[in-house]
């Protein structure tokens, strides 16, 4: 037997071990009951399971909303279908509204009645019906003896049985989603509405105050929450837009706090958190800091420093551009920031050090070793190939120029039309294409486009394997002697794609020949078919990738049957709970877990557009006016907690012990951006906007007092 001392040392580890895991895990809400309830209870929650998730009464989970199918995460509020999310997942519906002379993302939007709120088109907000563990239903078919391709089909026919029986209600959405790499498989009911408005929005110099320098970054003193509302067709169903619809009536809304947050206070987030790559080897690591990310960030950087000098020149073209720049911004800085934390903790050792343990495991016996014998072998040597193919790289830069240059956008878009001129539809996709035409233009700046081309072109040249380079190196060699920048002058003299006008004019007209013949879409179709070769490439390995992963998993799980594991982030609901807490960012650093209305003050600078104050703002703080929001004199902006959240938990309810709103988690700290693939427990935090500083903007600041009054305010 062991010695008492010994026991006692082992259970005080294996509790720390417990708190050191606390928070980490996104959790499949219907799964709560049983692998964390026990935990949320003790570190202070008051709810039961089922009012965080059940079919069979209305809970938490029925205020939770995936924006965009999983762009954004959002949650009902009040009894007529208000919905509140970050100011960052509105930006490019608020930019899109905006025009020069009333320019919403400078000086914020409120509509003060019903018929105010602006309809946002494509736009949509899903509620999860239901989710259930469908793996033995998939699998039924599947046999050891398979290869990848037999497995694929045999999991894809049962998938469409599954979700066919599962669709009887119209206007239901249901999908099937692989859990742990191929482990396990999940279906989702959802319920999603398209008519959706808006309804407030702090200006940029709250909404997104500290902009790209703040971005990532703690301490945080922005008000990142903007305020929709969801309308449904008079029986309380989806309908598309119509004056006629009405407010949705929603099964559960969040009430909100007043009470605000205290260090150590039990808090939790449900939301849809995008992509997360947990059980990435040491070979991903590896590849990810010297191949993708690199070019992520070269490509991205690049496209930004064109479009940011086009855009503080013309206030147009800063509103054209503004949702595109937001975005290219946060990325290229993730990556940046991933990179560093990668290093800085060492990561890949950690993985390295996993890998040799589950190796020693696996030689333990016979039935693992042909198991799983193979399995990190297959991994270096799909790794070792990708890195002599070069084939990512390829794949990353084609993305952005296709995504970047928006003359070879819409040359691809449109040019769908060439196979098309024989058949029957020709005539209602040239009304479409006129269509896309007539709002594509609206945000094309086209000397922006040309620098941002030419310097694309030159640095994929750079930056690319021959192999993959697009034919059109061959013409810019040829015909413009080497230069690029002549070359796109020729585009855009010759294209039809060059101006709305011009593309118009053709589509009133249309040749297939001159399609054919058009430089723009030359370009893009040579371009498309560098990505079909590079594609190819990447894929030869595919099947072996798939198949190491699905069994590294499997293996890591069988070798700790202690340890509950939680699937990678898949744009599904998740919950990850913790608490609110501080940090130490670095050696000797200190980072206190909320900031207030002082730290705005204290980061004006009226030189910088990323750091203004408004008057108004500046006066409330003056008088310390801030009503019932306030907290003893101080204004609370933003706060820390401790849960594992990443893209796509953007906007998510911060849920108190009570189920009440208290925040809005909007950010991660750059410290731990390794985030997505390792979770940090002493660095990781997730930064929140306190509800108590949303409320306050939205009744002292912006006048719109009634919206509160519509919400369920509790102290
Ligand atoms: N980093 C945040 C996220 O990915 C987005 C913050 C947006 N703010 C900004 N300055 N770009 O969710």
């Amino acid at each position: 037997m062991k010695s008492p001392k010994f026991s006692l040392f082992l259970v005080f580890v294996t509790l720390l071990n417990l708190f050191a895991r606390a928070d980490e895990g996104m959790w499949l809400p219907m799964l709560v009951s049983k692998y964390n309830y026990n935990a949320m209870h003790q570190m202070g929650l008051k709810l039961t399971a089922d009012q965080i998730y059940s079919v069979n009464q209305a809970c938490l989970k029925d205020a939770i909303v995936a924006l965009d199918h999983g762009g954004c995460t959002g949650s009902i509020i009040s009894q007529k279908g208000l919905l509140i999310t970050n100011h960052h997942c509105g930006y490019e519906a608020i930019a899109e509204q905006s025009s020069v002379g009333s320019d919403f993302l400078t000086d914020g939007f409120w509509a003060m009645r019903p018929e105010e709120e602006l309809p946002i088109p494509g736009k949509t907000v899903s509620f999860l019906i239901r989710m259930d563990d469908v793996t033995a239903l998939v699998l039924a078919n599947v046999t050891p003896s398979m290869d990848e391709g037999e497995r694929g089909s045999a999991i894809q026919k049962e998938t469409d049985k599954i979700i066919e029986a599962a669709d009887t209600v119209p206007g239901f959405e249901v999908s099937v989603e692989s859990m742990f790499e191929g482990n396990e498989y999940y279906i989702f009911v959802y319920q999603t509405y398209t008519d959706v408005r808006m309804v407030g929005a702090p200006p940029s110099s709250i909404g997104k105050f500290g902009g790209d320098t703040d971005n990532w970054m703690w301490p945080r003193h922005t008000g990142d929450f903007c305020l929709l509302r969801v309308y449904s067709g008079a029986d309380g169903k989806p309908a598309g837009f119509s004056k006629s619809n009405l407010p949705y009536q929603p099964k559960y809304f969040l009430p909100v706090s007043l009470a605000g947050v205290k260090e150590g206070d039990f808090s939790m987030i449900l939301g849809y958190p995008g992509t997360t790559d947990r059980y990435l080897t040491s070979y991903g690591i590896e590849e990810k800091l010297k191949q993708s990310n690199p070019a992520d960030i070269k490509a991205k950087w690049a496209k930004m420093e064109v479009m940011k000098k086009y855009m503080a020149a013309d206030d147009a073209t800063r509103i054209a551009y503004a949702g595109d720049y937001a975005y290219l911004g946060n990325f290229w800085k993730k990556s940046l920031q991933e990179s560093k934390a990668l290093q800085r903790l060492k990561v890949f050792d950690d993985k390295k050090r996993t890998e040799e343990e589950f190796q020693e495991w696996v030689k333990q016996n016979e039935i693992r070793k042909a198991m799983y014998g193979s399995v990190l072998d297959d991994f270096k040597n799909v790794y070792q190939a990708a890195s002599a193919s070069r084939a990512n790289e390829a794949l990353i830069y084609t993305e952005e120029l296709l995504t970047g240059a928006r003359i070879l956008y819409i040359a691809f878009q449109t040019g769908e039309l060439a196979s098309r001129f024989d058949s029957a539809d020709f005539n209602e996709m040239i009304g479409i294409s006129k269509k896309r035409a007539a709002k594509f233009y609206k945000t094309f700046n086209p000397e922006l486009e040309k620098e941002l081309l030419k310097n694309m072109i030159d640095l994929y040249a750079k930056n690319v394997a021959p192999e993959y380079l697009p034919d059109y190196y061959h013409t810019i060699e040829k015909k413009f002697k080497g230069d690029a920048g002549s070359y796109v002058e020729s585009i855009f003299d010759h294209s039809i794609f060059a101006s709305e006008e011009k593309l118009m004019e053709y589509l009133n007209n249309p040749k297939k020949k001159t399609l054919l013949k058009d430089p723009a879409f030359v370009a893009a179709n040579s371009l498309i078919e560098s990505y079909m070769i590079a594609r190819l490439a990447q894929m030869t390995d595919e099947d072996k990738f798939g198949k190491a992963r699905r069994l590294y998993i499997a293996g890591l799980r069988e070798m700790h049957p202690e340890t509950t594991f939680y699937s990678d982030a898949n744009s599904t609901m998740r919950l990850t709970y913790g608490k609110v807490e501080p940090y130490k960012p670095a050696d000797a650093l200190f980072a206190d877990y909320y900031t207030t209305l002082q730290g705005v003050m204290e980061k004006e600078d009226s030189t910088n557009e990323e750091f203004i104050v408004s008057p108004k703002l500046k006066e409330l703080f003056n008088k310390k006016d801030y009503g019932r929001y306030g907290n003893k004199g101080i204004m609370d902006v933003c706060f820390l907690t401790t849960h594992d959240i990443t893209g796509g938990n953007s906007g998510s309810p911060v849920i108190n012990a009570n189920g009440e709103l208290i925040g809005l988690a909007f950010d991660g700290n750059s410290e731990a951006m390794s985030s997505d693939i390792k979770f940090d427990v002493n660095l990781q935090r997730t930064i929140c906007v306190d509800i108590r500083y949303v409320l306050f903007v939205v009744d002292k600041y912006a006048g719109a007092a009634y919206l509160v009054d519509e919400m369920k305010v509790v102290n």
